[in-house]
């Protein structure tokens, strides 16, 4: 059977994107077995073909009604599927879904009938308000970092605004995979671009998916940062205030 990426190189560039971020999130050892998801809206690239093609799937609820997504198309990680194995073979770790009229159902119809990540309430929840936003930000992914979910690193949130500038929205633990969960989020995104699932994992946004994973990089390299200090006997004081506005003039955030 012939691969959607087929043919369509804008499309295999953003699917091969995907694919590295996956590999750097089980270097990190972010990933264990299925841990995280990502997903991307492909709508952009989407032709007449695309549009035409037969599911691969019957129809499923996402759970919510999300009316910016009609027509939508987004390539997901596949539920029960490991990160390391999406890095080496996306089209077969993940698919491509269709959100219906509904907008409250979708179809898989790429590659194969690989169902979609049981966040998927959650990450189509931020795309819908990514939409709806105007921000023209494309990707969502949710990681377990080791370090980033300690709420040590609430006093380093300060130092991280350069590079992370709207710094980190919490969301009290809501149940995996949950509706509830999804309008948490979307609560919490209005503000911040990485928010914190407590005693769960961090899910990020952005204009693709190498941003969101350098966005939840540098707040994990803040921690480390952060607890390695205290671990050898002092508290770091961090960048001043008058610092900050300096890097803030300088690189014009
Ligand atoms: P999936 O394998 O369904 O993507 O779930 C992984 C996960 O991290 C759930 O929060
Ligand atoms: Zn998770």
């Amino acid at each position: 059977m012939k691969s959607i990426l087929e043919n369509r190189p804008a499309l295999a560039a953003e699917v091969d994107k995907v694919a590295e971020t996956a590999g750097y999130l089980w270097q990190k050892g972010w990933a264990e077995r299925n841990g995280g998801n990502i997903t991307v809206n492909i709508t952009e690239h989407v032709d007449d073909a695309i549009r035409a093609m037969e599911p691969v799937s019957g129809r499923f609820p996402i759970g919510t009604t999300l009316p910016r997504l009609k027509g939508c198309y987004f390539f997901c990680k596949g539920t029960n599927k490991r990160m390391r194995d999406l890095a080496r073979r996306p089209m077969e770790n993940g698919s491509v879904i269709r959100i219906l009229d509904d907008c409250a159902s979708y179809e898989i119809i790429a590659d194969k009938a690989v169902k979609p990540t049981s966040e998927l309430a959650s990450h189509l929840a931020m795309h819908n308000q990514m939409i709806a936003s105007g921000n023209g930000y494309k990707a969502a992914l949710h990681t377990h970092p080791i370090d980033v979910l300690t709420n040590l690193l609430w006093s380093m949130i300060p130092e991280t605004r350069a590079f992370c500038p709207k710094g980190l929205g919490i969301v009290p633990y809501k149940m995996p995979s949950s509706v509830e969960l999804a309008e948490a989020t979307i609560a919490q995104l209005r503000e911040y671009d990485v928010v914190m699932w407590e005693k769960h994992g961090v899910c990020a946004v952005g204009p693709d998916i190498f941003e969101a994973f350098d966005q939840v990089d540098v707040l994990s390299k803040s921690a480390q940062i952060y607890l390695t200090a205290r671990s050898m006997g002092f508290e770091p004081a961090g960048t001043t205030q008058e610092q900050m506005d300096e890097l803030k003039r300088a690189f014009n955030l």
